[in-house]
């Protein structure tokens, strides 16, 4: 269990964090990913334990550190993350910071694949994985306060406001991912922040920044 690193205006405040990617195995030495540093989610644990909250962070095998001062949990597979984040209810506030894996290979055992020699690829088979946000958006003790990413390609605010919708999420943070912009992999976000209200646009900032932003944000919602 984590103490606050700080006193502040979360203190007292349970937040839980999900960061970086999933890992699905395909067998003992190969998986299949999202592309997740976690540096945005790492940077909004950082700034909420900085104002005081305890954070539990649960995070699967991501490319930055943890930050200081929160309670750290790793897991590699997205049925782990979800279990992990069950395990670490009640909370005050949510944010679902994660590249979750949508899919997991059925059947991945302890036994590597070969080549037959056919000139063939194995035909893997996939099963959907569960979806952590929403099942926890739907709990009847839900944290107060339950966000979203929406990473997206195309049509960012619309597909950005539907994904809202249909999670049951209270803010859904949403970027432009398209490798110009240059966000995945970088220090910089450009996020709209899509609530009941409709859809804020946030410059181009630091993710550190954006983290600031956001966890100041939270301190008001929750306040
Ligand atoms: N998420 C989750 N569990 C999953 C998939 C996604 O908790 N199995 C969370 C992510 O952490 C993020 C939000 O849901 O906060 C949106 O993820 P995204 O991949 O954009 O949404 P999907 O519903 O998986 O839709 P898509 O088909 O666009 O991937
Ligand atoms: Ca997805």
């Amino acid at each position: 269990v984590a103490r606050a690193l700080a006193d502040g205006p979360l203190t007292g405040r349970h937040i839980l964090i999900t960061s970086g990617p999933t890992h699905e195995p395909i067998d003992p030495v190969r998986y299949i990913a999202n592309r997740s540093s976690g540096a945005q989610g790492t940077a909004i644990a950082a700034a909420l334990a900085g104002m005081g909250a305890r954070v539990t962070f649960v995070t699967g095998p991501a490319a930055v550190p943890p930050p200081q001062g929160v309670a750290v949990v790793r897991v590699e597979t997205a049925a782990q993350m979800a279990q992990a984040v069950e395990a670490a209810l009640p909370a005050d506030a949510a944010v679902f910071a994660a590249a979750v894996a949508d899919w997991h290979v059925v059947g991945a055992g302890a036994s590597k694949l070969k080549k037959d020699g056919s000139g063939k690829p194995p035909a893997l088979a996939f099963a959907e994985n569960p979806d952590i946000l929403k099942t926890v958006a739907h709990r009847p003790d839900r944290p107060r306060l339950v966000i979203g990413f929406a990473a997206e390609t195309d049509d960012v605010v619309r597909n950005a406001t539907d994904k809202r919708a249909r999670k049951g999420c209270d803010w859904i943070l949403a970027n432009d991912v398209r490798p110009e912009t240059g966000i995945m992999g970088g220090t910089d976000n450009a996020l709209t922040l899509i609530t009941a209200e409709g859809a804020e646009d946030w410059p181009r900032m630091t993710k550190d920044q954006a983290a600031r932003r956001l966890a100041h944000r939270i301190a008001e919602a929750l306040a």
